[in-house]
C-alpha cells in the first residue's frame, strides 16, 4: 500500500506522541526548512514567523552552523563535559564571557533547554545569598518543571499541577497597556517598584534570595516594560541586597536588536539565563553569572549529563560568531522598526488591534473586541489559523491567549516582511468580516 507521509504522521503523532499543548497540533508536517522558509512533505512553503519559538534566530539550517556541528560530530558528540574537558564547551564558555551585558558575568553553566536552566540559576542564587525566597512577577513564564512552574505566574499555564513550592511572591507585570494607567508610563514604574517595596515587606519572610523577570515578557504576551522599570526595580533589589536573575530564554541572541534585551534597560543582572536562541536550533541553555557566585557551588552540587554537548556548543559557538559577523542584532533593530512601522499602520483601519508593541524582532499585536480592551482570544487564534492556510507561520500567545506574536528568524528580508504584513492584513480583515457578519 501507498504511504502518505502526511496521514502517516499525523497518525503516529495521535498514536504514539503526548503532545498536550495546542488544542490540536498545527497541521505542517514539516520536511525542510532554510533561512525564514518552511518546507512541509508536500512541497507547500511557509514563511516562517514564529521561527521554532523564538530559536533559529541565524535562520533555518544556517550552513556556518551545521558546517560547525557536522565537524564536531565527525569528532565527539558526547563525553561527559563536567567530567572530561571538552574544547568545544570551553571555548563557547569564552565566548559566552565576551558578549555578556557586563564583563563581570564570566561563568557559564551549560544546561539543554531553558526551564533546566532556570533551576540552576535558582539553585546558585539561593546557595550564594543563603536566602530561599524568590519574586518573580505576574504574566511571566520560565518553564514546565515543577520549580520553573512555580515561579512562573500564569494560571494558564500552572492548572492542574499544584500546589507549587512555598516561598514564592509574584510582584505586577510591567504591563502598561493594561495597567491602571495605560497613557502614562512614568507613574506606572513609581506604583510598580514601591508595590516590590510592600512585596518584600508583607509578603515575604523577609528572606528573599533571588527576583526573576524577563526583559521583555514573551509568553506573558510580548510585553515591554517602560524604559526605566528595571533601573527603578534594581534600587529596590540592591536595598535589600536581593540577586536579579534575568531570564533571558525568549529575549536573548539578538531578538530584540540588542545581544541581550536587558542591555536596552541600564541595569546588570546578577545571572543571565539563556537558551532557544543560543545554538540556533541545536539543544542547549546556560546560566551566566560571576565568579564569586559561580563559586558557591561546592564539590558534587551541580552536573548535567548532556549539559554542555560537544556539538551543540559548536554549533552555538558558530551561530555567535556568524551573528557578530553579520550584524545580525543590528538588522533585527533596523527590520523590527520597520516591521512595527508596518503594523502600526494597520491599526487605524482595524478596531480589533488594540496594540502593537515589541522590541526589535520580538512583536506582539494584542486583539481586543471592544473599547474596553476585552480580549480577543479566539481571533487571534482565527488569525493565525488564516495565516497558515495561506502559507505563513505565527504564534498565539499573552495571559489572556489574545495576543498575536511575530519572532521571525533574525535573516528576514523586507521583502519577507511585507509577505508577512499582507498576510496579517489580510487574516484580521477576514477575522473582522466574519466579527461584522455574526453582529448583524
Ligand atoms: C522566558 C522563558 N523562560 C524559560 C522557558 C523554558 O524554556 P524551555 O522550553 O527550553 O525549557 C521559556 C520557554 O518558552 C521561556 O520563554
Amino acid at each position: 500500500m501507498q504511504r502518505d507521509p502526511v496521514s502517516d504522521t499525523i497518525k503516529q503523532y495521535n498514536d504514539y506522541v503526548i503532545s498536550s499543548f495546542m488544542k490540536a497540533v498545527q497541521p505542517v508536517v514539516v520536511a525542510s526548512a532554510e533561512g525564514c522558509v518552511i518546507h512541509d512533505v508536500s512541497g507547500k512553503d511557509y514563511l516562517d514567523c514564529f521561527a521554532g519559538i523564538s530559536v533559529v534566530n541565524a535562520g533555518h539550517c544556517n550552513p556556518k552552523v551545521i558546517a560547525a556541528a557536522k565537524a564536531q560530530m565527525d569528532k565527539l558528540v558526547h563525553c561527559a563535559s563536567y567530567i572530561y574537558y571538552s574544547p568545544a564547551t570551553g571555548a563557547l564558555a569564552e565566548k559566552m564571557a565576551q558578549i555578556m551585558p557586563s564583563p563581570r558575568l564570566r561563568k557559564s553553566f551549560f544546561a539543554n533547554g531553558g526551564a533546566e536552566a532556570i533551576e540552576g540559576a535558582m539553585k546558585v542564587a539561593r546557595l550564594y545569598s543563603g536566602k530561599h525566597e524568590i519574586i518573580s512577577l505576574q504574566a511571566s513564564f520560565h518553564g514546565r518543571t515543577w520549580g520553573t512552574l512555580s515561579i512562573t505566574g500564569n494560571q494558564g499555564r500552572k492548572k492542574r499541577g499544584g500546589p507549587y513550592a512555598s516561598g514564592v511572591a509574584f510582584a505586577p507585570a510591567p504591563y502598561v497597556y493594561r495597567s491602571p494607567w495605560p497613557d502614562d508610563p512614568r507613574r506606572c514604574v513609581d506604583f510598580w517598584s514601591q508595590t516590590l517595596e510592600d512585596i518584600i515587606r508583607f509578603s515575604t519572610a523577609g528572606d528573599v534570595g533571588a527576583f526573576i523577570a524577563e526583559p521583555v515578557m514573551g509568553e506573558g504576551g510580548i510585553i515591554v516594560p517602560p524604559p526605566d522599570y528595571f533601573r527603578e526595580i534594581k534600587k529596590v533589589l540592591d536595598r535589600h541586597g536581593i540577586l536579579f536573575i534575568c531570564d533571558e530564554v525568549k529575549s536573548g541572541f539578538g531578538r530584540t536588536g540588542k545581544m541581550f534585551a536587558i542591555e536596552h534597560f541600564g541595569v546588570e543582572p546578577d545571572i543571565l539565563v539563556t537558551a532557544k536562541g543560543i545554538a540556533d536550533g541545536f539543544p542547549l541553555a546556560a546560566f551566566t553569572t560571576r565568579d564569586e557566585i559561580a563559586a558557591s557551588f561546592k564539590p558534587g552540587d551541580h552536573l548535567s549529563t548532556f549539559g554542555g554537548n560537544p556539538v551543540s556548543c559548536a554549533a552555538s559557538l558558530a551561530n555567535i560568531e556568524y551573528m557578530l559577523e553579520e550584524h545580525l542584532c543590528e538588522q533585527a533593530l533596523e527590520k523590527g522598526a520597520y516591521l512595527m512601522d508596518r503594523l502600526t499602520g494597520l491599526k487605524q483601519a482595524m478596531p480589533s488591534i488594540g496594540e502593537v508593541r515589541g522590541l526589535g524582532l520580538m512583536v506582539g499585536i494584542e486583539l481586543v473586541s471592544d473599547c474596553k480592551r476585552t480580549p480577543a482570544t479566539a481571533e487571534a487564534e482565527a488569525v493565525r489559523d488564516h495565516c497558515l492556510s495561506n502559507g505563513m507561520l505565527v504564534g498565539v500567545g499573552g495571559v489572556y491567549g489574545n495576543v498575536v506574536r511575530i519572532q521571525p528568524p533574525l535573516v528576514i528580508t523586507r521583502p519577507q516582511i511585507d509577505q508577512a504584513v499582507e498576510a496579517i492584513n489580510h487574516a484580521l480583515e477576514h477575522v473582522q468580516a466574519k466579527q461584522t457578519a455574526i453582529a448583524r
